[in-house]
């Protein structure tokens, strides 16, 4: 299996593997058109794609990967397609755990909890209880997730505790994201040639590195992954400084 990509993982420096990488499975319903297949079809072989890139991070040692498997928009799409994606999100939540539980990976949820139908929060929060032990890595899905959404979520809960405006940081904003506690995010990426966030990790994305791709999600593979680490470890990162700065 590992020689299939032994040349990508060679050129890899382990020690400046992103943290946490961001993917926006997009273009599962490009890809279902191409095959002259229904776009459910193309929902079905998105779900497989996410496994291949679970499964790579984890061999890398990515400890944190976020995948934006629903937004807040997408609610706007046909009745069919969304009860469609919310069957797949239960079926594929109970069926993917004793993987997760082999795999020491955890899941983890970034979105709106409320906007969830229950059988779909309930699947969620028991997944992730029933995961809560594994720390080799977390699979956080983002379900019912609008960065916009999340923000003004955060606001509530800083004036719900009654923080006084200067208690109100940077530091206290971001605890009341849902990504509190997780690692800042490095890589985000987009397939299927869109050039866009989509309401994707606004805040978070203050200094991430983009890679996009022409490739539709379902056609994503390990080899994608793996080239774009090394796209990111090729960048140079300079934050608001220059790296040949002293203090
Ligand atoms: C992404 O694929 C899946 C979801 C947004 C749920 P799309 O369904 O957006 O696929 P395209 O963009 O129409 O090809
Ligand atoms: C972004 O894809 C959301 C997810 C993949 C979950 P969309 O297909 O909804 O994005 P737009 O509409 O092309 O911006
Ligand atoms: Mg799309």
């Amino acid at each position: 299996m590992k020689e299939e990509y032994a040349d990508l993982l060679a050129r890899i420096d382990k020690q400046r593997l992103p943290q946490h990488i961001a993917v926006i499975l997009d273009g599962n319903g490009r890809w279902a058109a191409r095959h002259d297949l229904p776009r459910t079809a193309g929902h079905k072989a998105g779900v497989e794609a996410v496994r291949r890139l679970a499964e790579i991070c984890r061999e890398l040692g990515v400890p944190c990967l976020t995948v934006y498997a629903f937004s807040t928009e997408n609610w706007k799409r046909s009745r069919e397609e969304v009860g469609f994606l919310m069957e797949l999100f239960v079926e594929k939540l109970y069926g993917e755990m004793s993987t997760m539980q082999a795999n020491g990976i955890r899941y983890g949820f970034i979105g709106n909890r409320e906007g969830l139908p229950d059988k779909v929060r309930r699947t969620l929060e028991r997944a992730m209880a029933d995961t809560a032990g594994n720390t080799d890595m977390v699979l956080n899905l983002a379900v019912n997730y609008g960065g916009r959404d999340e923000i003004v979520r955060a606001a509530r809960a800083l004036v719900r505790e009654g923080l006084t405006a200067d208690a109100i940081t940077e530091q206290t904003f971001s605890d009341r994201l849902d990504t509190a506690g997780l690692p800042e995010l490095d890589l985000l990426i987009r397939p299927s040639g869109e050039l866009r966030l989509s309401n994707f990790l606004l805040w978070q994305a203050a200094y991430c590195e983009f890679v996009f791709m022409d490739k539709l999600w379902p056609d994503f593979g390990k080899r994608d992954l793996l080239e774009a680490v090394i796209e990111y470890q090729s960048r140079s990162r300079r934050f608001g400084g220059r790296p040949d700065d002293k203090k």
